[in-house]
């Protein structure tokens, strides 16, 4: 993968983000201290954020995950969101935090929010590690967010273009802009 030309710059790379994750963590520790918090791990791309970020979080959590998939082409979403994989775990009177890898437009997090919403849990809330700057068409509160980032294609720590380079460390840009 290193000599791969389609990898371009860091954008956040493997000791910044665990750093980050380190803050988040702790941050979520003390908020939740009373309420020990069911982690919802949006998948795929969540999958190593939510490892890590687990792991940081001193508590009792449990942990759960979906797997969404959005009506449109890949990447550019129309809003309306398939759950293709749903929760074991019952939502009712539990405090909810949704694991998300990152927020473009938001329109997927919209969906999920009010379906999970709907769904009875005490309190829900949203921590992503990436919020891409200014490119937010659904509004909504996104309580943790682990970097602003400019509004360029990234692939990495989880995340992909057709399911490739998800296993790389840092996050890059990836140099064939976004994928159609
Ligand atoms: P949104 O609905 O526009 O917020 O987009 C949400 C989904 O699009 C994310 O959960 C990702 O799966 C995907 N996505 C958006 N931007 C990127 C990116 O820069 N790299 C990889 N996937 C992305
Ligand atoms: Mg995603």
């Amino acid at each position: 993968m290193a000599n791969d030309p389609l990898l371009g710059p860091v954008v956040v790379s493997a000791d910044e983000i665990a750093a980050r994750v380190v803050e988040l963590g702790a941050e979520i520790s003390k908020d939740y201290a009373e309420r020990p918090p069911l982690l919802v791990g949006v998948l795929k791309g969540a999958f190593v954020f939510l490892a890590d970020l687990a792991r940081a979080i001193s508590l009792p959590a449990e942990l759960d995950f979906m797997a969404v998939a959005s009506y449109g082409t890949a990447t550019k979403t129309s809003g309306v969101v398939r759950i293709v994989k749903d929760l074991d775990i019952d939502l009712t009177g539990r405090h909810v935090i949704v694991i998300e890898d990152i927020v473009d437009s938001g329109l997927t997090l919209s969906y999920l929010r009010k379906s999970l919403l709907a769904r009875g849990p005490e309190s829900l809330s949203i921590c992503t590690l990436l919020k891409k700057t200014g490119q937010q068409r659904a509004d909504f509160d996104v309580e943790y967010v682990g970097f602003e980032i400019d509004p360029e294609f990234v692939i990495g720590y989880g995340l992909d273009v057709a399911e490739r380079y998800r296993n790389l460390p840092d996050l890059r840009v990836y140099l064939a802009g976004e994928p159609e």
